[in-house]
């Protein structure tokens, strides 16, 4: 008899766990609705996926970065506070993070995270890429430095400041170095760029880092001038790059955009909307904002926040699978 009431207690005790984690109903697709880590990256590492994104608070503000885990998308673990905002160093309690990306390095057998990072009480006007590293892979990440991208040089193939189309807020920072703000890391070999919103939000900017990961080496060109996209999400297939990125709206969800070229640092071609749906899933993207792409068993997924502009605590991430035609991604 005790040993029948120990199964059935041990039976419940099983039924409630799998309820509570969504299994038998377990898809990648679905997104995820408790999960606090908007504008972040996934990376796989031994055998579990790390989710790094945005801790909103009810007030909308940043104030740490936080660290999920899984091993198949459908029981996540919260892992802690990756990173986290304080008054000992630059990342003043009042500044902004945003957009977390974390690279691991095999040469150096660290990680690194690079973030979008405004000093406090500047708005979003400093601009700056900041960068933090760690030995374990949930931190804590140990702040390295802030900065604004590439004073004093001009982009490849570029002779003279004036041979540059629109470039009045280029010519404006030129001393000081570019803005930096939504920025995505991309990682090839042992070369890493980062790709990042400048120029006051109209024009990207992709740079490559030295091999200290903590600075650029100067090498770095300008992605369609004038062409107002955030929320850079870049990724390779076959000998192509690709881009996607939305337009310039603040929380609000706008069309996203699809660009590619043969070489990171050269000649982006802009091919048009990678959505295919109804008009209104194409004018907002599906209502969200890309954030990163991953691989999970041979396909790609885009994952993209569904902002809540009211309360940014209690936006969403959506997840939408990659499809291809002719050489071209495209979500539906
Ligand atoms: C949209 C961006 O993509 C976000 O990361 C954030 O910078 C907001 N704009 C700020 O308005």
């Amino acid at each position: 008899m005790k040993r029948v009431l120990f199964n059935i207690i041990l039976f419940s005790i099983a039924f409630l766990y799998i309820g509570n984690t969504k299994a038998g109903n377990c898809n990648i697709l679905l997104g995820f609705d408790n999960i606090n880590a908007h504008g972040g990256n996934i990376i796989k590492y031994e055998n579990f996926y790390y989710l790094f994104g945005e801790n909103r608070n009810n007030k909308g503000v940043v104030k740490n970065i936080n660290v999920y885990k899984t091993s198949d998308f459908c029981s996540w673990t919260f892992s802690g506070n990756a990173f986290y905002s304080n008054n000992n160093h630059n990342i003043g309690a009042s500044g902004i993070i945003e957009r977390p990306k974390v690279i691991y390095s095999v040469s150096k057998k660290r990680f690194y995270m690079y973030f979008h990072h405004e000093l406090p009480n500047t708005g979003y006007n400093s601009a700056l890429i900041g960068v933090a590293s760690s030995q374990n892979i949930v931190g804590p990440y140990k702040y390295i430095r802030s900065f604004r991208i590439n004073p004093g040089v001009l982009p490849r193939h570029t002779k003279n400041i004036n041979e540059l189309k629109y470039s009045d807020f280029f010519k404006r920072d030129f001393h000081k170095g570019q803005m930096s703000r939504d920025l995505t890391v991309y990682q090839e070999g042992g070369d890493v760029f980062l790709i990042s919103s400048s120029e006051d939000n109209s024009t990207l900017i992709v740079s490559q880092l030295d091999s200290t990961l903590a600075n650029l080496n100067g090498n770095y060109n300008r992605i369609s001038p004038h062409g107002y996209n955030e929320a850079p999400i870049l990724f390779k297939e076959g000998n192509t790059y690709f881009l996607i990125t939305s337009g310039v709206s603040g929380w609000k969800p706008n069309k996203a955009k699809l660009y590619k070229s043969k070489n990171l640092l050269d000649d982006w071609v802009y091919v048009g909307t990678p959505i295919r749906s109804s008009k209104s899933n194409i004018n907002t993207t599906f209502g969200g904002q890309g954030a990163f792409i991953f691989k999970y068993n041979m396909d790609d997924y885009i994952f993209l926040d569904s902002w809540d502009s009211e309360n940014l605590s209690k936006s969403n991430i959506l997840i939408k699978k990659v499809y291809w035609e002719n050489g071209n991604p495209y979500l539906k």
